[in-house]
């Protein structure tokens, strides 16, 4: 059995970010960045030499520890900016205080998201409105003043080759049809065909736009998922990688897709996932 052979492997040490400045000078703006993935995306990207947006809704002091972390640790400069993401007048304003703070923006990571479940016949729009304002018209404000910039501003061949890069922060209930989260699926179908149709329109002034469709990963969003035994247990039945994704492997891909070393990759799902997307009841079943 492949998950029996797994109890004898070593605990996996993800390699050090620490040198890595393949951000040097770049301006970032991750939303959603007080906790969970978007943190530590923001904390990444800080190590790679981006200064570093991190925009919040709900908690000043979370992101305030977020902004000092960077700081500290990365060398970069960090400021926190409070925008509800679905607000079109909060994310404007949010883009002028970086404008006036940073000068321009070089790196989208659109990342603010939650979850409201509930079974289907209970849904209420509410909880329907709320998830799909949040984690696909947030995305579609944020992307479009970035865009609006990143065409302003060109390409600056010493800064970077392309005028601008975007991650979309999806899932992979983009691809995984997902029972008692419906909202939350179609909310993350959604951002997949955005990125994808933006990817294409702006392409041609050197605009790249990506998505990164995170599965397992151990935030509070999902914290009924891995917090016990029994459902750690549960879940890595869903992982054929057997174990669960750690922040930090989000941040990694997401400094990859804002570099130049993913120059040539538009419009694309990154599936960081530990195999989750491979169907894995057919590792034994079929
Ligand atoms: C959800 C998590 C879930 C994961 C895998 C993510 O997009 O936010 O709650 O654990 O997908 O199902």
């Amino acid at each position: 059995m492949i998950s029996d052979a797994t109890e004898s492997l070593p605990p996996v040490v993800l390699p050090s970010l620490e040198r890595t400045p393949v951000l040097t000078g770049q301006k970032a703006l991750v939303t959603g960045a007080s906790s969970g993935i978007g943190r530590q995306v923001a904390i990444a990207l800080g190590h790679a030499g981006a200064d570093v947006v991190v925009n919040y809704v709900t908690d000043p002091d979370k992101a305030d520890e977020t902004v000092q972390e960077i700081e500290r640790r990365c060398g970069v400069r960090a400021m926190a900016i409070q925008a509800d993401v679905s607000n079109e007048g909060q994310v404007q304003a949010m883009f002028r205080a970086m404008m006036d703070a940073f000068g321009t923006i070089d790196i989208l990571v659109n990342n603010a998201g939650l979850q409201k479940d509930a079974p289907f016949d209970e849904l209420t729009l509410d909880q329907w409105n709320k998830v799909i304002d949040v984690n696909l018209t947030g995305q579609f404000l944020c992307a479009r003043e970035a865009v609006r910039e990143f065409k302003r501003k060109g390409v600056v061949a010493d800064v970077s080759c392309a005028a601008g890069k975007i991650i979309c922060m999806s899932s992979v209930h983009d691809i995984i049809p997902w029972a008692g989260h419906v909202n939350y699926a179609a909310s993350k179908g959604g951002v997949m065909l955005m990125m994808k149709s933006v990817a294409q329109e702006v392409a041609k002034w050197r605009i790249r736009v990506n998505a990164i469709s995170p599965g397992a990963i151990r935030t509070p969003i999902n914290m009924d998922a891995w917090s016990t035994p029994e459902a750690y247990a549960e879940l890595m039945k869903l992982v054929p990688y057997k174990r669960i994704g750690e922040p930090d492997d989000i941040g990694r891909a997401a400094v990859w897709l804002a570099s130049d070393y993913s120059d040539y990759i538009n419009g694309i799902c990154l599936y960081v996932d530990g195999g989750m997307t491979l169907y894995p009841g057919f590792e034994t079943g079929g």
